[in-house]
């Protein structure tokens, strides 16, 4: 039986026998023995496997090259080498998979570009390696965060009929035949005849289904994918990405405000620890990934900022934006880095939003043009998480419906949470890829999902 690297790492001592499996990163033969690094993606840290000129394996060196599989069996050793304490002298070796002078992975450094064209094998290198472990470590920590206060993980459906944010970036998912679709007398397709008997389309986000299950089980969260059609060809924009959404029932903005901060704070303090190794790679070779900065933010209370105020620091900034800040319109990315990057210096929770540039379910204030909404801003990113509290009044919430012309068949059960014991309640969603990026520093959200699904783009 194999054992990973990263356990045998951690049980690494002299004369202490052990089986491996894993990927060659490079070999070289030296005039006594050969040296193979192997890696099996448990791990930032490669082993060094020897072998002995008068071994049996070494007549399997030949055969090897970056890349292959092998299996090797052997001894720990402490090593002469640099480095490295240990390495393990090879006793057996079967090379499971050949890998010939094609493989398009090679020593030197590639291109982050390059490596999304390989998608399928970037996983293998150093960097995707350590930003996917850093990923699965999020992942843990983000139910973690949930589970501790009592919050239920609640699975709400990727195929929907309803357009949550109201912006018109559904992706329709039908199974008519789109060369030929059936048609209404009147023209148009006759959408009865499709799988559910009208258009459908996958979730933009869960939150709706989400506010249902927080006012019947209190608190829950959803963790999965939301997708857009946005055409944004941009360093932050998916068209398949990962949300996290929390819903609470009996809150108010205040508190959802409150929930993001911890939750953010949390995650930053503990992502370190459990990715050290990682952290110390990306940090080498990535100067925006930035660990003791990071700390630095899980320490520090974050800032408030009410739209308005965030208003009169953009356009007292004396700054030539590109696009000019002014109140009612949404804030660019530019707008949000600056905020955070310069007035902030650090996280920035900017609150209560201009009414006409948020979606129709958010609490309208007392002053009739605001609602209650809170984006959450942090440097090089901008917006990691946009959240509001609900409305919960049933008639403000038709006549805001009315007013935006949304429709309102298919969307009674969402009024019925209002008719039947409606009360006050609050959510968020957290961009689980900006999560990633902000971590580990990587500059493009293309590089933080294994897969990335962009216009134009669905490799692999
Ligand atoms: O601000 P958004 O659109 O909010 C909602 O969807 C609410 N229904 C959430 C809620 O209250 N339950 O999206 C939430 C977050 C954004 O702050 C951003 O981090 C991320 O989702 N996001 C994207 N991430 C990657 N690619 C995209 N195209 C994204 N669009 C939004
Ligand atoms: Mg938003």
């Amino acid at each position: 039986m194999r054992t990973r690297i990263k356990a045998a790492w951690l049980k690494a001592e002299a004369g202490a026998q052990v089986e491996l499996c894993g990927w060659v990163k490079s070999k070289r033969v030296s005039k006594h023995c050969g040296f193979v690094m192997l890696n099996d993606g448990s791990t930032q840290k490669d082993l060094q496997v020897v072998v002995d000129l008068d071994s049996k394996a070494f007549a399997k060196m030949e055969r090897i090259s970056t890349g292959a599989a092998l299996r090797c069996q052997g001894v720990w050793q402490e090593s002469p080498g640099k480095g490295q304490d240990f390495e393990v002298l090879c006793e057996s070796m079967e090379v499971l998979g050949e890998a010939p002078v094609t493989y398009p992975l090679q020593k030197k450094g590639h291109s982050l570009e390059f490596l999304r064209e390989i998608g399928h094998i970037r996983g293998r290198t150093n960097t995707f390696g350590a930003v996917f472990r850093i990923r699965n470590q999020l992942s843990c920590l983000v139910h973690e965060f949930f589970q501790s206060r009592g919050f239920i993980w609640a699975h709400t459906p990727i195929v929907t009929a309803s357009d949550c944010e109201g912006a018109g970036e559904m992706f329709q998912v039908t199974t008519l035949d789109l060369q030929d679709p059936p048609r209404l007398d009147k023209g148009g397709v006759d959408f009865k005849q499709d799988f559910f008997g009208k258009p459908a389309f996958l979730t933009v986000s869960g939150q709706l289904n989400g506010e249902a299950l927080a006012l019947s089980m209190g608190d829950i969260y959803t963790f999965g994918p939301t997708f857009r059609a946005e055409n944004s060809n941009t360093t932050r924009h998916l068209a398949e990405f990962w949300m996290v959404e929390p819903e609470m029932a009996f809150a108010d903005l205040k508190d959802d405000a409150k929930l993001a901060e911890s939750f953010l704070r949390f995650v930053f303090q503990n992502i370190l620890e459990r990715c050290p190794e990682e952290f110390a790679f990306l940090a080498k070779f990535y100067p925006e990934c930035d660990p003791s900065g990071l700390l630095k933010i899980a320490e520090t209370s974050f800032q408030w900022l009410s739209y308005t105020d965030a208003m009169k620091e953009l356009t007292s900034a004396g700054r030539s934006f590109q696009f000019a800040p002014e109140w009612g319109h949404d804030l660019q990315t530019e707008h949000e880095k600056f905020l955070t990057e310069e007035v902030c210096k650090g996280p920035v929770i900017v609150t209560d939003y201009p009414k006409g540039i948020k979606a129709f379910y958010m609490r309208e204030n007392d002053d009739e043009k605001t609602v209650a909404a809170m984006d959450v801003l942090v440097p090089r990113i901008g917006e990691i998480i946009g959240g509001s509290q609900r409305e919960d009044r049933l008639d403000r919430l038709e006549a805001r419906m009315k007013e935006l012309s949304l429709p309102t068949e298919g969307m009674s059960w969402y009024l019925d949470l209002r008719r039947y014991g409606g009360c006050p309640h609050a959510g968020f969603g957290l961009g689980f890829e900006r999560l990633v990026q902000y971590c580990t520093g990587m500059a493009n959200i293309r590089d933080v999902i294994p897969f990335p699904r962009v216009p134009q783009g669905i490799l692999f």
